[in-house]
């Protein structure tokens, strides 16, 4: 591994482990991700960025409804992980035993989370291989006054088989964006 490498994975570790959940004709489906940053010093214009990689088939949902819930999860809270982050909605329903409402933008609100926000995508940036959208923070609320899952929490209590699992599915990610990380699109988001 490289210095540059060894640097940016500075940034995956602390990084909070968030639920992304979006609706789209009909349809609703969740993924995880660790990519979510802080965007905005306005206290009255909240906003987030995140990043979402192509392969998944959220990335669609949120292109195209351009609305979308995030969640950040309690420290334990590992097998809501496995739930949305190692499995594709194209093959699984993945809110089969998941308690949900629906938020004012109609995408799923997870029931017994940390935290959560409604959010609506204001503007994105292709990036090869994934998309970086700009949010705007809607509505949000703080359920839970514990701490929230980060990437190490979830590598420290998930199970050595779920780990190597990981493990492997990362790995079939990264083949999916070596031909496409180089070839950034610079047209313009249409919101
Ligand atoms: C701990 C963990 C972290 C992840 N971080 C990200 C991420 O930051 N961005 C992303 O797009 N996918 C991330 N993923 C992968 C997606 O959650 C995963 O590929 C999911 O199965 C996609 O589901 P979908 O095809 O239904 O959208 C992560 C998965 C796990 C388990």
């Amino acid at each position: 591994m490289n210095e540059a490498s060894m640097f940016s994975g500075i940034f995956w570790h602390n990084s909070p482990v968030v639920i992304v959940t979006s609706r789209f004709d009909g349809k609703i489906n969740g993924q995880v991700a660790v990519t979510v940053v802080t965007s905005s010093l306005v206290p009255s214009k909240p906003r987030l960025i995140l990043g979402i990689w192509k392969k998944n088939y959220t990335q669609q949902f949120i292109k195209k409804s351009k609305v979308l819930n995030l969640h950040l999860l309690k420290k334990d809270q590992i097998d809501l992980v496995k739930n949305f982050g190692f499995y594709t909605g194209r093959e699984k329903d993945k809110f089969e035993n998941i308690t949900f409402s629906d938020g004012q933008n109609g995408c799923p609100i997870i029931k017994g989370v940390h935290s959560y926000a409604e959010c609506r995508v204001l503007n994105a940036m292709d990036g090869g291989d994934m998309t970086v959208f700009l949010l705007d923070v809607v509505h949000g609320n703080v359920l839970s006054g514990g701490g929230w899952m980060t990437l190490n929490d979830f590598y420290s209590t998930a199970p050595q088989e779920w780990i190597e699992q990981y493990s492997e599915k990362v790995g079939e990610s990264i083949e999916y964006s070596l031909p496409i990380i180089d070839k950034i699109s610079h047209e313009p988001f249409e919101p």
